[in-house]
């Protein structure tokens, strides 16, 4: 008997998962911040060092960074009102784009709204029906979609794997266009992309290569000009990808390259056609922040100083954490649920920081992603470092299977909470909080 069209809104009502993680006191996402100082913030009154933030170079509140967005407003208005197309170009977008350039070492470039719709509009653009983007498996969301929406095939390689892109290059059928796309800095683990190794197995197949410098820019290569730089690859790379959301300070991305890419983009990526332009604020923004990060190379080399204190101070309390080798530094914590109450009993000791959870890692093995700053103080790291090892010491951390037992989690219920921390952290509601957490905890993050 037909029952008649879906009711699109009932997952809506039955949607529980962030409720129930709220009622048990460890919700930690949408936390809104009454003052943000940078290294660290005032949340719920309460000054807590910011560890969970992509603001690498501490210039999202430098008061010239500010200042220039006000400049912009007062000069160009609050918003353009339109597509860069039509009516929403003003001079700043055209100097901005112009500055990127120069100092990327390309011809042109292109702004975005956003770093996400900068990767969709490029990939949806630039590839057609019959061609292949092979994509590593730890790529950025926005890139993953992009690769969906893309006319293109999705084909996805190992992690960081040559031999694994390899393999994939030499299936595909001759005439198939391709395009091989890496993060340079891989956002949750902290790594780096294997560019020396990756670029030259594309190019030994005929493929264009794409970096998104989402998290390289300001990090690594000379002045911040990111991983291609680092390696001094970039004769090599056909598409730089960045944001300004990260160490620029504010939101929006962009495309650079040779001329004529840039000039197509301009006329056929849908995310830049039917979207308005970046507001002159963010541009001002962003322009000065730039000129600041090429300025004021103390910030990159802070930010490596704290960088390395970091990495060392981790390992030494004990704690994975993993391959990174950036200021992207992802503790290894466990089943989701630990992840969870880990990161509120940081938030109750003056630390904000987020987790992540399955489906962004492998289940089982959940971290608290932590990511370091330039303006971070040492005090400040001397307190992360002293309050992670006082809650790994309260949570059983160590005792973990994803410490006792490394290596692939089988299912998503091979692991238990102690005892004592189950019962603790039930704060409100009652509620069960063993194993089936897990599946709440993962829900929450999808
Ligand atoms: C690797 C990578 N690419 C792209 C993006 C999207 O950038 P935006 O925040 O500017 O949309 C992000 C943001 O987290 C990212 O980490």
């Amino acid at each position: 008997m037909a029952k008649g069209p879906r009711d699109l809104f009932q997952k809506c009502r039955e949607y529980r998962d962030s409720a129930d993680a709220r009622a048990q006191g460890f919700y930690p996402y949408f936390r809104s911040i009454e003052e943000p100082h940078g290294n660290y913030v005032i949340c719920e009154g309460e000054r807590k060092i910011m560890i969970g933030s992509n603001n690498y170079l501490g210039l999202a509140q430098d008061p010239r960074v500010v200042e220039a967005a006000c400049a912009a407003t007062r000069r160009y208005g609050a918003g353009c009102t339109g597509s860069r197309l039509l009516n929403g170009t003003i001079k700043l977008h055209v100097e901005l784009e112009e500055a990127l350039a120069e100092f990327l070492g390309c011809e042109d470039a292109i702004l975005f709204s956003t770093g996400f719709f900068a990767n969709q509009g490029a990939l949806i653009a630039l590839t057609e029906d019959g061609d292949s983007i092979l994509c590593d498996r730890e790529n950025h969301a926005s890139i993953i979609d992009g690769c969906q929406f893309a006319p293109a095939k999705l084909v996805p390689f190992r992690h960081n794997s040559p031999s694994s892109l390899e393999n994939r290059l030499k299936r595909l059928p001759e005439e198939s266009g391709r395009l091989v796309i890496m993060d340079g800095v891989f956002s949750m683990s902290g790594d780096i992309a294997n560019l020396p190794e990756i670029i030259p197995t594309a190019k030994r197949h005929g493929a264009f290569v794409y970096v998104d410098e989402a998290h390289s820019l300001g990090v690594l290569g000379r002045q911040g000009r990111g991983t291609v730089d680092h390696f001094g690859l970039k004769a090599d790379v056909d598409i730089t990808m960045g944001t300004f959301s990260k160490s620029l300070g504010s939101m929006g991305g962009f495309i650079a390259g040779n001329a004529q890419m840039v000039e197509y983009l301009k006329h056929r990526a849908r995310c830049l056609i039917f979207t308005a332009a970046l507001a002159p604020a963010v541009v001002g923004a962003v322009k000065k922040a730039l000129e600041l990060m090429q300025e004021e190379e103390w910030r990159i080399a802070a930010l490596w100083r704290n960088t390395r204190k970091m990495h060392e101070g981790f390992k030494r309390i004990g704690f994975n954490i993993g391959e990174t080798k950036t200021p992207i530094v992802p503790i290894l914590i466990g089943s989701e649920a630990k992840a969870f109450i880990f990161t509120q009993r940081l938030f109750e000791e003056g630390i904000f920081a987020t987790p992540a959870i399955y489906p962004a890692v492998r289940y089982g093995e959940a971290i608290v992603r932590t990511s370091f700053m330039a303006t971070h103080s040492d005090d400040d790291l001397d307190r992360v470092l002293e309050i992670f090892a006082k809650l790994a010491r309260e949570l059983g951390t160590f005792d973990d299977p994803a410490y006792a037992n490394p290596g692939r989690r089988k299912n998503i219920f091979d692991f238990r909470l102690p005892d004592s921390v189950a019962t603790e952290a039930v704060r409100e509601n009652g509620g069960d909080h063993s194993q089936n957490e897990s599946g709440l905890c993962a829900a929450v993050s999808r």
